[in-house]
């Protein structure tokens, strides 16, 4: 079993559920494909890297990211800074030959992705985006529904990404609400979630008609450092434009016929990680809820119309991920648990010299829906998808 040096870049949010995870695949998945090495972190400062070094578990820190992609005895880059660096890394990453994983979303735009989606291709490394929702094991398990059969056709998907960690007006002003940084809001930061949720279980999605709104304009200044996500307080310091949307509608037509609505808000009170699907077939319905992760309910046209109905399925040793997992049903997935089982299928790829899904070509190809529904909203007009080659029927 091969060890692979593992360059963390971020060590915020996702730094933190990344060092979890390659911390504690082994111990979920043995053998492990490879054992990740955590070698080196980058952060914004020394004392920064210092700090996040000692708590997450690395061998050493930098300041400069630069140094762990330039170093021959890293194998692997791993991006979790904010969007605006996720390119100019991932690029210099490649092209230094390393294999990569790249938080979502991909970039701030197609284009920007496009560059990306280009180094990853002509480096022949194994590179992912990190989508990590699809790989709740109901999910997956949703997934093997469709894919045998068992609701026949899809006609219908209607998604929901609710939070309200940035309904109060004075919560700060993070990078999660400037464009220059983070490149939209509740669109590139959660409705894109749903987005690849919606191309892993449907399919591709041939135009959308959107509606992008900002509810709060300004908020109160923050000054560098990690989001706090909505919580802390501004204060009654000066403010700043917020110039990203706060909420995302979009009805979608898929390649396949079916149809689809997409909601996203991190204004909606009460809603946490209210992360939600709804899938009508010829032969049945699927419902999915994140904050109840353990269940999928299901409903069969097929069973006799004296006990036809919603029906919950636990996900356990007999679903998606449960040779690894715990072994027993609803014992309790938890986001950790998505992080790990990213973490095994992109060192099993690594390992075994294949591709992973969702890869650079998932992540160009959301970022091109993400530009399709900006456009729908400023023409108030439907507006096809372009769709990457390598993704063509
Ligand atoms: N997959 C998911 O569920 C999920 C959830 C949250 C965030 N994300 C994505 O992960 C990425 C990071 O988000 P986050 O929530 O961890 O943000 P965060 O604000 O918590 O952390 C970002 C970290 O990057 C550091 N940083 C900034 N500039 C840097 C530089 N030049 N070099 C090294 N480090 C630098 C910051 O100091 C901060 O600690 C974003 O792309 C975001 O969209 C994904």
């Amino acid at each position: 079993m091969k060890n692979l040096n593992v360059g963390l870049i971020g060590g915020g949010f996702m730094g933190k559920a990344h060092s979890l995870a390659y911390s504690a695949m082994p111990m979920f998945f043995w053998p492990a494909p490879a054992m990740p090495v955590r070698k080196t972190i980058a952060e914004a400062t020394e004392d920064l890297a210092a700090e996040a070094a000692r708590r997450f578990g690395f061998e050493q820190s930098t300041s400069d990211w630069r140094k762990v992609v330039e170093d021959p005895e890293i194998d692997v880059v791993d991006i979790a800074t904010p969007n605006h660096l996720h390119a100019e890394i991932a690029i210099a990453a490649a092209q230094a030959g390393k294999h990569i994983i790249c938080e979502k979303p991909l970039a701030r735009t197609g284009e920007e992705s496009k560059a990306m989606y280009d180094a990853v291709k002509d480096a022949g490394i194994v590179h992912m985006v990190a989508f990590n929702y699809r790989r709740t094991p109901a999910v997956a398990l949703a997934k093997k529904y469709i894919e045998e059969g068992a609701i026949g056709r899809i006609l219908n998907f209607r998604g929901t990404y609710l939070q309200d960690w940035s309904a109060d007006p004075n919560s700060p002003l993070s990078w999660r609400f400037q464009k220059s940084v983070a490149g939209s809001g509740a669109l590139g930061d959660i409705a894109t979630h749903v987005i690849d949720m919606a191309r892993y279980l449907v399919g591709e999605f041939a135009s959308v008609n959107s509606i992008l709104s900002t509810w709060i304009p300004d908020r109160p200044l923050q000054s560098g450092g990690a989001d706090a996500l909505g919580n802390v307080r501004g204060g009654d310091g000066p403010r700043g434009d917020v110039d990203v949307d706060d909420e995302v509608m979009t009805m979608v037509r898929f390649a396949n016929g079916a149809v689809g609505s997409i909601e996203a808000t991190r204004n909606g009170w009460g809603r946490n990680n209210f992360i939600t699907f709804e899938i009508h077939g010829t032969e049945g319905s699927i419902v999915f809820n994140y904050e109840r992760r353990d269940e999928l309910q299901v409903c069969f046209a097929n069973d006799g119309g004296d006990r036809r109905g919603f029906r919950t399925v636990y996900t356990g040793p007999a679903h998606p991920y449960g040779d690894g997992l715990w072994p027993i049903p609803a014992l309790g997935i938890g986001y950790g648990e998505t992080k790990i089982i990213e973490a095994h299928d992109f060192f099993k790829a690594i390992a075994e010299g294949t591709s992973v899904s969702p890869n650079f070509a998932d992540g160009y190809q959301t970022a091109l829906i993400d530009d399709a529904i900006v456009a729908s909203a400023e023409k108030d007009a439907w507006v096809d998808v372009p769709r990457v080659a390598e993704l063509a029927d």
